[in-house]
């Protein structure tokens, strides 16, 4: 007898910006991978398809205001229905990408989806930086494209607030996970059923999920001239050239996402890239992925902290990694910030399948130790060169390092 193929619903529900979609984009291209069918049924697209004018603004989005309420329902009802076709045709798994936060929006899916079991999947993110960050980048879409930055944001804020009034906690779902999808962290799992695919899905939730990242250290400084640490130089001209380079070496390579720290020299080394890709690219200065704070240290030579601070030269070549300059940072201490501007671009790239980082010494072995596993004593000594850059991809199925020339 022929098995029946395993199926499954799942049901995004979360606030708008909350990152669902990415989540939901995920799931479909890594389940994909092994010839699993899986289709996405997104609300915002059923409504952009419908309803021929703009519903970008936030009355649309009003609890009170009954003849959108109704618009709204009809298009959940829509989306729904082709969910519910896609699995009763060769689909096997159906992703509702809505908010889904409201008790009676559930109640709706349950008592339509009862072919097949649905895993609800909560998307929270509490981060209110990285949320004014989602915002303004939801904002750059086309459909506020009428209205000025500003009025976007406020509008778009507004939708949250109203989403946020109609949201009922989720004790109602059977089969839920709740994900902090800042920091790929399973905050609650409730399932009760053996549930197709889960034990993937699952997985692919929890790990970081990176197509490629082109990990790149800023060129030459003049303060690297001189072998000075800290401080905030700008490049050398070997070290503008090598800019140049790096800029060569990725035409015809889509990066929609450039992160930098906040520093001159990184800042410097992007400037030819996003001089070429005016419009295509985004580029965000993290603070987080500012070098090492070196405290007291700022601006000496190596040798200056010898001769004028024996002890921390002595401390710091002791133990590397956990010596912290006076007044400043050591590896150790700086390894949460980093890693948090690592999951804020992660974050912020969506599913983009190039992204870079330009980073410094220090914070670029912490970026690499954050990939591949190195002792921790080892981390201060990898060696970060200037005119090569890390390749790395990390997926659930595929793990690649590589250091190649630009
Ligand atoms: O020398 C360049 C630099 O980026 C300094 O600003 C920083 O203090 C140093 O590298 C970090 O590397 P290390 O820990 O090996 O001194």
């Amino acid at each position: 007898m022929a098995r029946r193929t395993p199926k499954l619903y799942i049901a995004m529900v979360g606030l708008p910006a909350m990152g669902k979609s990415t989540v939901a984009a995920k799931i479909k291209e890594n389940l994909e991978k092994d010839d699993i069918r899986v289709g996405i049924f997104n609300n915002g697209d059923v409504r952009r398809r419908i309803i021929p004018q703009n519903t970008s603004q936030a009355s649309f989005y009003d609890p009170d205001n009954a003849e959108a309420v109704a618009l709204r329902e009809h298009i959940a009802a829509v989306n729904i229905a082709e969910a519910k076709a896609f699995l009763s045709a060769d689909g096997e798994i159906a992703i509702l990408d809505a908010a889904n936060v409201s008790r009676k929006r559930r109640d709706t899916l349950r008592q339509r989806l009862t072919n097949y079991p649905i895993l609800f999947v909560e998307c929270v993110n509490d981060d209110p930086e990285l949320l004014a960050l989602s915002v303004a980048r939801k904002t750059k879409l086309p459909e506020f494209s009428q209205q000025d930055p500003e009025a976007a944001r406020v509008s778009f804020e507004q939708r949250i607030d109203y989403y946020r009034y109609i949201y009922d906690p989720t004790d109602d779902a059977r089969e839920l996970v709740r994900l902090d999808t800042l920091n790929n962290r399973i905050l609650a799992e409730r399932i009760s059923v053996a549930l197709p695919y889960y034990g993937r899905i699952r997985d692919l939730l929890v790990s970081d999920w990176i197509k490629n990242l082109f990990l790149v250290r800023h060129g030459e400084s003049a303060y690297n001239l001189e072998n000075r640490m800290g401080g905030d130089a700008g490049l050398t001209e070997k070290g503008r050239n090598q800019a140049w380079a790096l800029s060569r070496h990725f035409i015809g390579t889509p990066l929609p996402y450039i992160f930098t720290s906040t520093r001159r020299r990184t800042l410097e080394m992007a400037e030819p890239l996003l001089e070429m890709r005016k419009g295509q690219t985004t580029h965000h200065a993290f603070k987080e992925f500012d070098e090492i704070d070196v405290g007291a240290c700022d601006g000496m030579t190596y040798s200056e902290m010898e001769q004028q601070r024996p002890d921390l030269f002595a401390a710091r070549a002791a133990n590397k990694y956990d010596f912290v300059y006076p007044g400043g940072e050591g590896y150790t201490t700086m390894a949460a910030r980093v890693y948090r501007g690592v999951k804020k671009a992660i974050y912020l790239s969506g599913n983009s399948e190039y992204i870079m980082i330009i980073g410094h010494q220090a914070v670029n072995r912490m970026i690499l130790s954050d990939f591949l596993f190195r002792r921790a004593e080892d981390v201060p000594y990898i060696f970060i060169p200037q005119d090569k850059y890390f390749h790395i991809v990390s997926t659930q199925t595929k793990k690649l390092f590589e250091l190649r020339k630009f």
